[in-house]
């Protein structure tokens, strides 16, 4: 399935407004799913919580832009070595993104509009994983 990045914009956009409580229940929800994920995040998360949708906002406004697109997920892939993330963490990350957009865009949300953020984040995660797995090296550097 090709990714319209319009659909997804277009999504993201009616979020943004609400972006602070979609991160609250975004984490909720991941953290209901699998409560062993809540130890990697730091116990206070005020300030990163909106990071993650402004985040969305680049790799969203990037659609268009593959080269850079591509250079941004892999580095977004490759810092998140040193938070301990693995592979098999990014179906429930997406799944309660998802469901945050879902619940936090309106009354426009459709199958198609699903259909166009799986594809997009499948992608996101895919490029993300296999940059952190080209990467030789420790996920740490001593400052
Ligand atoms: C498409 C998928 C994802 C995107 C776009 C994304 C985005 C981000 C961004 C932008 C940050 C902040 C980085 C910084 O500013 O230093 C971050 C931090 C983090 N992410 Fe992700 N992430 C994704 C997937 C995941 C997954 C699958 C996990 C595993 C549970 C995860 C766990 C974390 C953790 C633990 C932090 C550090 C939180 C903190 O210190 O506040 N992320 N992520």
């Amino acid at each position: 399935m090709p990714i319209d990045p319009a659909l997804v914009r277009a999504s993201l956009a009616r979020v943004e407004p609400h972006a602070e409580r979609a991160a609250a229940y975004f984490y909720g929800r991941l953290f209901a799913e699998d409560p062993a994920l809540r130890a990697m995040f730091p116990p206070v998360m005020d300030v990163r919580r909106e990071r993650l949708f402004v985040s969305l906002g680049q790799i969203v406004a990037l659609l268009d832009r593959p080269r850079d697109l591509r250079e941004y997920l892999g580095q977004l892939g490759r810092d998140h070595r040193k938070y301990g993330v693995a592979p098999e963490h990014y179906t429930a990350v997406g799944r309660a993104l998802i469901a945050a957009v879902r619940r936090y865009s309106g009354h426009s949300w459709d199958s198609a509009t699903e259909s166009a953020w799986v594809s997009a984040y499948t992608m996101a995660a895919n490029h993300m994983i296999g940059a952190a797995a080209e990467t030789d090296g420790p996920a740490w550097t001593r400052a």
